[in-house]
C-alpha cells in the first residue's frame, strides 16, 4: 500500500508540473495517464491488493487521482485548442463568431407549463407515470372490468406478444400509481402523453397530452373539486370566464361531471368553435369511487379525494388559434418558431 501511494504521489506530481507543447504532446500524455492501458486505470487495478480495511481509502485517493489527471487534460485541452492545435496557424478572433439559433418551447410544452405552474400555486406537486402500462393501471384498478363497455371508448395500442401491455390512454394510470404508494394526503398533477386507435385527422389524433390531477385526504368534498377548478381557469382565461358543470360518467368517479367554459372566441354568443353553443369541455372531472380506493387499499370510509383530466392539445389550439392538431407533431419549424416569444 505504502509502495503504491508514493508511486501515486509521483505521478501526481508529474501531471501538476505537465504542459503540452502542441495536440501531440497532449495525446501522449492523454495514452499515458488516461487510456485503456494508461497509468490510471493500472493504479486503479490495484485494489485487489490493497487490505479490506484500507480500501475505502485507497478509493478516495485513487478518485483524486483520476480526477487530477481529467482536471489536467481537459484544461490543457481547452488551451491548445485556442492556440490552433498547437500550430503555427493563429485564430483571429476579431472574425465574427458562427451564430448559434436558438430554438423555442414546442406550443404543447408552453401550454402543458402553464396548467401544471397554476395547480403548483395550489400546493399541487408533480407525479409522472409510464406510457408504456399494464392493464391493471390503465383499466382494471380504475373500476373498468374486463368486459366493461367504457374500454370501447378508449382502444388502443397493445403488444401483440403480451396484451396485457398496452400504451396507456389516459394520464389516469398515475392516479392510481400514486395511490398505491399509500402516502397520504396525495396532491398531485400528473402531465403526460397518451395514446388512442384512432384514426388522425385535424382535430385527433392517435397520441396526445393529458393533464391528471388528484387529491385525497379526510373530507375532501365535491366543492373542494369545484373551488379548486374555477381557480384552475381564471387563472387560465381570465376573471370573466364562466363555468358549468354537466353530470357524466366514468366508472372511476362517482358522482362524475364534465366542466365547461365560456368559449372564449365568440364571449359566449355562439360560434364555429363552440358549436353555436357558448360553451367548450374542457375537462372530466369526479369523487374519486370508493372502488377505485379499495383497489389501492385505501379505506374509503376515512378518506375521499377528488380527480379530474384535460387535454393540453385543446386549450393550445384555442390560445394559439390553431386550426389543425396535426401541425402538433409534424416537427415543421416554420410552425415550431413563431412560438419562440410566446
Ligand atoms: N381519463 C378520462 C379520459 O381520458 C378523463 C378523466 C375524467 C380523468 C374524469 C379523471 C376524471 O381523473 O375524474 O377521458
Amino acid at each position: 500500500m505504502e509502495e503504491i501511494l508514493s508511486q501515486v504521489k509521483a505521478y501526481s506530481e508529474e501531471i501538476t508540473s505537465f504542459t503540452a507543447t502542441d495536440a501531440d504532446s497532449l495525446e501522449q500524455f492523454r495514452i499515458r495517464f488516461l487510456g485503456v492501458k494508461g497509468i490510471v486505470k493500472a493504479m486503479m487495478g490495484e485494489m485487489k491488493n490493497v487490505p479490506v480495511d484500507q480500501k475505502k481509502e485507497f478509493g478516495q485517493t485513487m478518485n483524486g487521482f483520476k480526477q487530477l489527471a481529467e482536471e489536467k487534460f481537459t484544461t490543457e485541452k481547452e488551451r491548445i485548442d485556442l492556440m490552433g492545435g498547437g500550430s503555427s496557424e493563429q485564430i483571429d478572433f476579431t472574425l465574427p463568431g458562427t451564430p448559434m439559433p436558438t430554438g423555442s418551447r414546442h406550443p404543447v410544452t408552453l401550454m402543458r407549463n402553464r396548467i401544471v405552474e397554476i395547480f403548483q400555486r395550489l400546493s399541487f406537486t408533480v407525479a409522472e407515470g409510464p406510457e408504456i402500462e399494464d392493464d391493471w393501471h390503465n383499466f382494471t384498478a380504475l373500476n373498468l372490468d374486463e368486459n366493461h363497455p367504457a374500454r370501447d371508448m378508449q382502444d388502443t395500442f397493445y403488444l401483440s406478444t403480451d396484451p396485457a401491455i398496452l400504451l396507456r390512454t389516459h394520464t389516469s394510470n398515475v392516479q392510481i400509481r400514486e395511490m398505491e404508494k399509500q402516502q397520504l394526503p396525495i396532491r398531485i398533477i400528473c402531465p403526460g402523453r397518451v395514446y388512442r386507435n384512432e384514426t388522425i385527422s385535424a382535430r385527433s389524433h392517435c397520441f396526445f397530452h393529458q393533464v391528471e390531477g388528484l387529491y385525497i385526504d379526510e373530507n375532501v368534498s365535491f366543492a373542494d373539486l369545484k373551488q379548486t377548478l374555477y381557480f384552475f381557469v381564471r387563472e387560465m382565461f381570465g376573471e370573466d370566464v364562466k363555468v358549468r358543470f354537466r353530470p357524466s360518467y366514468f366508472p372511476f368517479t362517482e358522482p362524475s361531471a364534465e366542466m365547461d367554459i365560456s368559449c372564449q372566441l365568440c364571449k359566449g354568443d355562439g360560434c364555429a368553435v363552440c358549436k353555436r353553443t357558448g360553451w367548450l369541455e374542457i375537462l372530466g372531472c369526479g369523487m374519486v369511487h370508493p372502488n377505485v380506493l379499495k383497489n389501492c387499499g385505501i379505506d374509503p370510509e376515512k378518506y375521499t379525494g377528488f380527480a379530474f383530466g384535460m387535454g393540453v392539445e385543446r386549450p393550445a389550439l384555442l390560445k394559439y388559434g390553431i386550426t389543425d392538431i396535426r401541425l402538433f407533431s409534424e416537427n415543421d419549424v416554420r410552425f415550431l418558431e413563431q412560438f419562440s416569444g410566446v
